[in-house]
């Protein structure tokens, strides 16, 4: 650790979230050094990924002297499965994964989703929680394609990359158009202006 940057948490088990979101501060040069936290945090099931995140936050806030943050994401297929699994995206992936959601969509033919991430950031020198949302809109491919990644990645084809599963992609070509990409940008931009 850089003996003048503050450190700042990342509490996630996930340590693809984890290798994402630090290959983005790498790039930038903020005074925060960016450390990954698995403590246990508590998760509710609640209607809104904010909510989720929100419990989460606030749940360990007791524990760290230092800032520290949450993400939480969902993948909603908006057309023809009305934003499922969205919330359940954890216990979706876990049970049906991929396979489970390409069968559900079976032949439809342009099927449209979208990823979203908050992120919750507990600021310690103001005592303050901060929310900062990433959106990114696509398409679900009629199979798996791609090996990077994780989670829903082989089946989610950007808008903005229309050729390309979102594990076809480099993780600096997902951090560019992701959902926790362009959380973490504004994430990223509050900070900057903090020191
Ligand atoms: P959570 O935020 O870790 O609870 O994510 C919910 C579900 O969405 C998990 O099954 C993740 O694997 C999946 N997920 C979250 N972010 C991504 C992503 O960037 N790509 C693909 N799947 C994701």
């Amino acid at each position: 650790m850089n003996d003048n940057k503050k450190p700042l948490y990342f509490i996630t088990g996930n340590d693809h979230k984890f290798d994402e979101v630090y290959k983005s501060f790498r790039e930038e040069n903020i005074n925060f050094d960016l450390l990954q936290s698995k403590i246990e945090t508590l998760e509710i099931q609640a209607n809104t990924i904010k909510e989720v995140a929100e419990f989460k936050i606030k749940s360990v806030k007791e524990i760290f002297k230092d800032s520290y943050f949450v993400e939480d994401a969902g993948f909603f297929v908006e057309d023809p499965l009305n934003g499922f699994p969205g919330v359940y995206s954890s216990y979706a992936f876990k049970t049906i994964g991929n396979d489970g959601i390409l069968k559900m969509i079976d032949d439809y033919q342009s099927p449209r989703a979208r990823f979203e991430a908050i992120i919750a950031l507990y600021y310690k020198p103001t005592n303050s929680i901060h929310y900062f949302r990433g959106e990114v809109k696509g398409s679900v491919s009629k199979l798996k394609r791609g090996t990077a990644g994780f989670g829903f990645d082989p089946i989610f084809i950007p808008d903005e990359i229309p050729n390309k599963t979102f594990s076809e992609l480099s993780t600096k070509e997902k951090n560019q158009i992701s959902h926790r990409g362009r959380a973490l940008a504004k994430l990223i931009e509050f900070l900057r202006t903090q020191v």
